[in-house]
Protein backbone atom coordinates (compact mmCIF):
# COMPACT_ATOMS: atom_id res chain seq x y z
CA UNK A 1 0.00 0.00 0.00
CA UNK A 2 1.43 3.65 -0.82
CA UNK A 3 0.72 6.41 1.03
CA UNK A 4 -0.21 8.88 -2.37
CA UNK A 5 3.88 10.26 -2.46
CA UNK A 6 5.71 7.19 -3.34
CA UNK A 7 6.36 5.75 0.25
CA UNK A 8 5.34 2.52 1.35
CA UNK A 9 3.19 1.73 4.69
CA UNK A 10 5.87 -0.65 6.21
CA UNK A 11 4.41 -4.12 7.01
CA UNK A 12 6.11 -6.97 8.77
CA UNK A 13 6.57 -8.02 5.36
CA UNK A 14 8.84 -5.85 4.71
CA UNK A 15 11.26 -6.37 7.88
CA UNK A 16 14.18 -7.62 5.70
CA UNK A 17 13.90 -4.98 3.06
CA UNK A 18 14.03 -2.35 6.11
CA UNK A 19 16.34 -4.19 7.76
CA UNK A 20 18.83 -3.74 4.15
CA UNK A 21 18.30 0.11 4.26
CA UNK A 22 18.88 0.25 7.59
CA UNK A 23 22.12 -1.64 7.05
CA UNK A 24 23.57 0.68 4.61
CA UNK A 25 22.97 3.72 6.48
CA UNK A 26 23.93 2.97 10.17
CA UNK A 27 27.24 1.50 11.27
CA UNK A 28 27.42 -1.92 12.39
CA UNK A 29 26.86 -1.51 15.94
CA UNK A 30 23.77 0.81 15.12
CA UNK A 31 22.28 -1.50 12.76
CA UNK A 32 18.65 -3.41 13.23
CA UNK A 33 18.35 -6.61 11.31
CA UNK A 34 15.11 -8.47 9.92
CA UNK A 35 13.88 -9.44 13.53
CA UNK A 36 14.79 -6.41 15.44
CA UNK A 37 12.23 -4.20 12.67
CA UNK A 38 9.54 -6.93 12.93
CA UNK A 39 9.55 -6.31 16.48
CA UNK A 40 9.60 -2.88 16.34
CA UNK A 41 6.79 -2.34 13.68
CA UNK A 42 5.04 -4.68 15.94
CA UNK A 43 4.88 -2.21 19.09
CA UNK A 44 1.74 -0.52 19.75
CA UNK A 45 0.73 2.28 18.06
CA UNK A 46 4.11 2.25 15.96
CA UNK A 47 3.66 2.52 12.38
CA UNK A 48 6.37 2.46 9.70
CA UNK A 49 7.24 4.06 5.81
CA UNK A 50 9.30 2.97 3.36
CA UNK A 51 10.86 5.09 0.56
CA UNK A 52 11.34 2.36 -2.17
CA UNK A 53 14.48 3.37 -3.44
CA UNK A 54 16.11 3.02 -0.21
CA UNK A 55 14.48 4.79 3.33
CA UNK A 56 12.48 4.34 5.83
CA UNK A 57 11.32 6.16 9.38
CA UNK A 58 9.63 4.55 12.01
CA UNK A 59 7.71 5.92 14.65
CA UNK A 60 5.32 5.17 17.48
CA UNK A 61 2.22 7.02 18.64
CA UNK A 62 1.02 6.54 22.19
CA UNK A 63 -1.92 8.66 23.47
CA UNK A 64 -0.58 12.19 22.57
CA UNK A 65 2.92 12.03 22.59
CA UNK A 66 5.16 10.36 19.12
CA UNK A 67 8.18 9.41 18.73
CA UNK A 68 10.52 8.73 15.61
CA UNK A 69 12.14 5.42 16.54
CA UNK A 70 14.73 5.58 13.55
CA UNK A 71 14.98 7.21 10.06
CA UNK A 72 17.43 6.35 7.43
CA UNK A 73 18.30 7.00 3.79
CA UNK A 74 21.22 5.25 1.81
CA UNK A 75 23.98 6.62 1.31
CA UNK A 76 23.93 7.43 -2.42
CA UNK A 77 20.47 9.08 -2.28
CA UNK A 78 21.07 11.87 0.75
CA UNK A 79 20.83 15.25 0.35
CA UNK A 80 17.44 14.84 -2.17
CA UNK A 81 14.90 15.68 -0.35
CA UNK A 82 13.96 11.40 0.82
CA UNK A 83 14.49 11.78 4.43
CA UNK A 84 12.79 15.59 4.36
CA UNK A 85 9.61 13.47 2.69
CA UNK A 86 9.86 10.49 5.22
CA UNK A 87 9.57 12.84 8.24
CA UNK A 88 7.25 14.76 7.05
CA UNK A 89 4.50 12.05 6.29
CA UNK A 90 5.81 10.53 9.86
CA UNK A 91 4.54 13.68 11.33
CA UNK A 92 1.00 13.76 9.11
CA UNK A 93 0.73 10.51 10.81
CA UNK A 94 1.08 11.06 14.15
CA UNK A 95 -1.25 14.10 13.87
CA UNK A 96 -3.93 12.59 12.04
CA UNK A 97 -3.36 9.40 14.84
CA UNK A 98 -3.43 12.57 17.79
CA UNK A 99 -0.23 12.88 18.62
CA UNK A 100 0.40 16.51 20.36
CA UNK A 101 3.98 16.43 19.81
CA UNK A 102 6.90 14.49 18.67
CA UNK A 103 10.11 13.91 19.96
CA UNK A 104 13.88 11.81 18.92
CA UNK A 105 16.72 11.82 19.95
CA UNK A 106 19.54 12.53 17.71
CA UNK A 107 23.75 12.27 18.57
CA UNK A 108 24.57 15.33 19.56
CA UNK A 109 27.33 14.87 16.19
CA UNK A 110 24.87 14.56 13.78
CA UNK A 111 24.67 17.44 12.22
CA UNK A 112 22.97 16.72 8.69
CA UNK A 113 20.29 14.57 10.98
CA UNK A 114 19.86 17.43 13.39
CA UNK A 115 20.05 20.17 10.16
CA UNK A 116 16.97 18.11 8.73
CA UNK A 117 15.18 18.21 11.85
CA UNK A 118 15.42 21.40 12.51
CA UNK A 119 14.56 22.31 9.04
CA UNK A 120 11.30 20.08 10.65
CA UNK A 121 10.76 22.34 13.66
CA UNK A 122 11.83 20.15 16.01
CA UNK A 123 14.15 22.20 18.54
CA UNK A 124 16.47 20.49 21.48
CA UNK A 125 14.75 20.45 24.50
CA UNK A 126 16.87 17.64 26.11
CA UNK A 127 20.19 15.19 26.80
CA UNK A 128 20.89 12.30 27.33
CA UNK A 129 24.26 11.23 28.40
CA UNK A 130 26.20 7.73 26.85
CA UNK A 131 23.10 7.68 24.79
CA UNK A 132 24.43 4.96 22.28
CA UNK A 133 26.02 2.04 22.20
CA UNK A 134 29.56 3.78 21.42
CA UNK A 135 28.98 5.89 24.36
CA UNK A 136 28.13 8.91 22.93
CA UNK A 137 25.94 11.39 24.01
CA UNK A 138 22.11 12.57 22.39
CA UNK A 139 20.25 15.25 22.19
CA UNK A 140 16.03 15.12 22.76
CA UNK A 141 14.03 16.97 20.50
CA UNK A 142 10.59 17.94 19.76
CA UNK A 143 8.31 19.27 17.98
CA UNK A 144 4.64 19.88 18.40
CA UNK A 145 2.01 18.96 16.21
CA UNK A 146 -1.03 20.96 15.27
CA UNK A 147 -3.63 19.40 13.03
CA UNK A 148 -4.44 20.85 9.82
CA UNK A 149 -0.31 22.00 9.70
CA UNK A 150 0.63 18.34 9.89
CA UNK A 151 3.19 18.13 6.91
CA UNK A 152 4.47 21.23 6.79
CA UNK A 153 8.08 22.14 8.78
C1 LIG B 1 19.65 11.91 8.40
C2 LIG B 1 19.26 11.35 7.01
C3 LIG B 1 18.06 10.45 7.17
C4 LIG B 1 18.90 12.54 6.10
O1 LIG B 1 18.42 12.01 4.88
P1 LIG B 1 18.42 12.90 3.53
O2 LIG B 1 17.66 12.16 2.50
O3 LIG B 1 19.79 13.31 3.21
O4 LIG B 1 17.57 14.16 4.03
P2 LIG B 1 17.16 15.44 3.18
O5 LIG B 1 17.81 15.41 1.85
O6 LIG B 1 15.69 15.57 3.23
O7 LIG B 1 17.73 16.65 4.07
C5 LIG B 1 19.04 16.62 4.60
C6 LIG B 1 19.36 17.96 5.22
O8 LIG B 1 20.57 17.86 5.96
C7 LIG B 1 21.48 18.82 5.48
N1 LIG B 1 22.81 18.26 5.62
C8 LIG B 1 23.33 17.20 4.98
N2 LIG B 1 24.59 16.99 5.40
C9 LIG B 1 24.83 17.92 6.37
C10 LIG B 1 25.90 18.20 7.21
N3 LIG B 1 27.04 17.48 7.16
N4 LIG B 1 25.80 19.22 8.11
C11 LIG B 1 24.67 19.94 8.19
N5 LIG B 1 23.59 19.71 7.41
C12 LIG B 1 23.68 18.72 6.50
C13 LIG B 1 21.10 19.03 4.06
O9 LIG B 1 21.61 20.24 3.62
C14 LIG B 1 19.58 19.01 4.17
O10 LIG B 1 19.12 20.25 4.65
P3 LIG B 1 18.50 21.33 3.63
O11 LIG B 1 17.16 20.81 3.22
O12 LIG B 1 18.43 22.57 4.46
O13 LIG B 1 19.45 21.41 2.49
C15 LIG B 1 20.46 10.59 6.39
O14 LIG B 1 21.59 11.43 6.38
C16 LIG B 1 20.79 9.28 7.09
O15 LIG B 1 20.18 8.25 6.86
N6 LIG B 1 21.80 9.32 7.97
C17 LIG B 1 22.22 8.10 8.69
C18 LIG B 1 21.21 7.65 9.69
C19 LIG B 1 20.83 8.77 10.63
O16 LIG B 1 21.68 9.53 11.10
N7 LIG B 1 19.53 8.85 10.93
C20 LIG B 1 18.97 9.81 11.87
C21 LIG B 1 19.21 9.29 13.25
S1 LIG B 1 18.37 10.29 14.47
Amino acid sequence: MSDGAGLVVATAAHAPAMAAIHAASYPPRERWGADAMALQLGLPGAFGLIDPQGGLILARQIADEAEILTLAVTPGLRCQGRGGRLLSAAIAEATLRGAAAMFLEVSESNNAAKQLYRNHGFVTVGFRRHYYPDGSNADVMRRPLTYGAAAGA
